[in-house]
């Protein structure tokens, strides 16, 4: 039998993340449970498709909600259609409804029973982001992050602050590689280095980085499915690479609209680098392969 000691030591100790996330039927696979405990300050999970990283996210901001009492966080996807197809989709389905107090359809807003929040949002253009001016949150998760770019991110950063003394304030991203911000994304994260575009290099600390890298591999429901796996061999290269293996180093231009982001019709900045020219004033480019039929026009040298 136990001592009342025991006992009540027992309840006063903090939940593992097992016996937390018991009651909403969830039961992280190890590579989601890698990204729950990791504890950098800017974390990115997955890096190719499927292996549960939205999923992962939204049980990450249900975590932090219930560490402190009366806290913020913040859940983001590009667009509202996106939103409503992705995080509010499994919010809905998947979490049990005694769990949470309510759900405010017109703020996309869930109140925990706790008294703290978690708010589903978007910044469709740029300066959406700037609607979350004023507010604080002691966790942002981004979904699909490659589809924000650095100034919104960096907004963002500006928000990720909390009031409770001792409480750890942190955003995580999910993210396929590709896309506008898969530069900025890879530099931060994957190369460990400050991303082009960012005002003070200097100020980077890699420390608060962490890369938890998932594939389809890791989720035990697609691992085996060799028909899903037969859909994503099929893909064009670039995209295979990125979603089925998860590479970065695909070519970002090929598939993913990046001409809007570099700010001209028909420009695209794969990669931004510093080049000296040789003794006699020249540059030499070799163009190594041409996959797929891809068409370079022009280089712009700056
Ligand atoms: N721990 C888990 N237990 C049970 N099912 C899970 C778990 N994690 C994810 N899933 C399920 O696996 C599927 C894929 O998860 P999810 O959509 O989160 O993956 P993703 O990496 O975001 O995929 P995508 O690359 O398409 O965005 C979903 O049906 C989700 O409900
Ligand atoms: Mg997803």
């Amino acid at each position: 039998m136990r001592s009342t000691t025991e006992k009540s030591k027992a309840r006063r100790r903090a939940p593992t993340l097992e016996e937390f996330f018991k009651p909403y039927g969830y039961e992280p696979f190890p590579r989601q449970k890698e990204f729950h405990t990791s504890p950098a300050k800017y974390r990115l999970f997955g890096g190719a498709a499927g292996p549960g990283k939205t999923k992962a996210l939204l049980y990450e901001a249900i975590l932090q909600a219930h560490k402190h009492p009366g806290v913020d966080t913040l859940l983001m996807r590009r667009t509202y259609p996106e939103l409503e197809a992705s995080l509010i989709t499994y919010f809905r389905r998947d979490v049990p409804r005694e769990l949470y107090e309510k759900y405010n359809e017109a703020k996309h807003t869930v109140s925990w029973l706790n008294g703290s929040t978690t708010r589903f949002a978007y910044c469709d253009s740029e300066n959406d982001v700037y609607r979350y001016q004023g507010a604080e949150y002691l966790f942002i998760g981004v979904d699909e992050l490659t589809h924000f770019t650095l100034k919104q991110w960096q907004f963002l950063t500006s928000r990720n602050r909390c009031r409770i003394r001792g409480a750890h304030p942190s955003m995580a991203g999910a993210t396929n590689p590709g896309n506008i911000g898969h530069a900025w994304v890879k530099a931060l994260w994957i190369d460990k280095a400050p991303a082009p575009g960012m005002e003070r290099p200097d100020q980077y600390d890699p420390a608060d980085y962490a890369f938890i890298r998932a594939t389809l591999a890791d989720n035990p429901l697609y691992k085996d499915d060799a028909q899903y796996h037969k859909t994503l061999r099929q893909l064009p290269e670039a995209l295979r690479r990125a979603f089925l293996d998860g590479e970065w180093d695909v070519y970002a231009g090929q598939y993913f609209d990046i001409f809007a982001a570099a700010g001209a019709k028909n420009k695209a900045v794969i990669e931004q680098f510093t080049e000296n020219a040789s003794s006699t004033g020249g540059y030499v480019i070799t163009f190594t392969s041409v996959v797929n039929n891809s068409l370079v026009s022009g280089i712009e040298i700056q």
